[in-house]
């Protein structure tokens, strides 16, 4: 069968990457859609049992850093349209073993905008799927695409090099590239190590929510569908060269977000609910908000149409019919182990 379009995306077994990945299999059957994926410990094949049979998708188990895979891929696929999302995404994480970070974030985007970049089939459209933390923490600015980028933790200081990367291919060569920073993303099948599935899986387990620190922190929850429909979108009409942030107004404290969901899993009294929350120690600089502005998306003609009542309804949902999702992944997903620089332990971040 002839395919109008070859979209390859990288991540896709992930928990943003496989809802991108079988919107773009079911909403396109004229696209071939590939999905680059190494299956790292944080994503379940389960994810993409939908669309595993579908004639316009194929999975690749291979790593975004294997220069030899990856140019063999742009030789041998007229890729049109990259989705780049590979990438260790666990903030607390980054801490512990930020060379693993920067192996996948900077190199993985280097190796893959090379082979993009040499292919003999140019594609039209890089797009770099980036997040807000790449301006820092702010209390009272409100970022909109054009200010500075003062990364605070190793996360987003690899997301920042290789947006770095990604932009110096436009500079230099007019390569189609764009950028997304989008705010925190949420909804069914995300990995139990970001907030809201840390906090549904520890009640459902009838344990408290741990909650790190007493500083107000608070962050900004998009639910995945809009931030898929941002990407396609910008896809469409976005413009090259270009930096999008895909951004929402509903901003939930930190504390506020564990109350609702005790409420909503537990039941319990209203003078029960500070009963499944238990304050941990936090790292002594956390970063308390991020605002965004996505007016420049907004003029594209989006808007998040998903109300965190039903989007966190509808997560809930998925947790509650889905108990046993992430806890029987296989023991080569396991998170590796030995690989840390230095000694700290990992706590669970937002
Ligand atoms: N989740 C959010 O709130 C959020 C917000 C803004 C931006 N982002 C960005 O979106 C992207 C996806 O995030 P997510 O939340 O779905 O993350 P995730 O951790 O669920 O998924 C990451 C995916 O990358 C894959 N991967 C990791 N290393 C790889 C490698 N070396 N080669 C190939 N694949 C590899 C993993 O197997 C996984 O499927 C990331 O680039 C992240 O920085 C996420």
């Amino acid at each position: 069968m002839d395919f109008s379009r070859t979209v390859l995306v990288t991540g896709g077994a992930g928990f943003i990457g496989s809802h991108l990945v079988c919107s773009l299999v079911h909403r396109h059957p004229e696209w071939r859609i590939i999905n680059l994926d190494n299956l790292d410990y944080c994503c379940s094949p389960k994810s993409l049992e939908s669309i595993e049979n579908r004639t316009n998708y194929t999975f690749i188990r291979g790593d975004v850093c294997n220069s030899r895979l990856v140019n063999h891929i742009f030789n041998s696929e007229n890729i049109d349209i990259i989705f780049h999302l590979a990438a260790r995404t666990h903030v607390e994480a980054s801490f512990e073993s930020p060379s693993a970070f920067q192996r996948v974030n900077v190199d993985g985007t280097r190796v893959l905008l090379g082979a993009a970049h040499q292919a003999r089939h140019q594609p039209q459209r890089f797009i770099y799927i980036s997040t807000d933390e790449v301006y820092g923490p702010s209390l009272d600015e409100v970022f909109d695409e054009s200010s500075p980028v003062r990364p605070s933790n190793p996360y987003a200081a690899t997301k920042a090099a290789a947006e770095y990367l990604v932009r110096s291919y436009w500079d230099q060569y007019k390569f189609p590239i764009i950028i997304t920073r989008s705010n925190n993303i949420y909804g069914p099948r995300q990995y139990t190590e970001k907030v809201i599935p840390r906090f549904l899986t520890l009640l459902q387990m009838n344990k408290k929510c741990t909650i790190q620190g007493t500083l107000p922190k608070s962050r900004h929850f998009l639910f995945v569908s809009d931030a898929i429909n941002a990407f396609l979108l910008v896809l469409e009409k976005g413009i090259v060269g270009e930096i999008y942030n895909v951004g929402t107004s509903c901003e939930i404290p930190i504390v506020q977000l564990a109350r609702e969901l005790v409420r909503m899993i537990k039941s319990v009294p209203e003078s029960e609910v500070n009963d499944w929350l238990e304050f941990v120690p936090d790292r002594p600089r956390v970063d308390l908000r991020y605002p965004i502005k996505c007016e420049k998306l907004q003029h594209l003609g989006w808007r998040a149409e998903v109300s965190w009542a039903e989007g966190i309804r509808q997560t809930v949902k998925w947790y509650r019919d889905n108990p046993d999702f992430w806890s029987d992944i296989s023991e080569d997903q396991q998170p590796i182990r030995g690989e840390s620089e230095n000694t700290a332990t990992i706590s669970p971040s937002t």
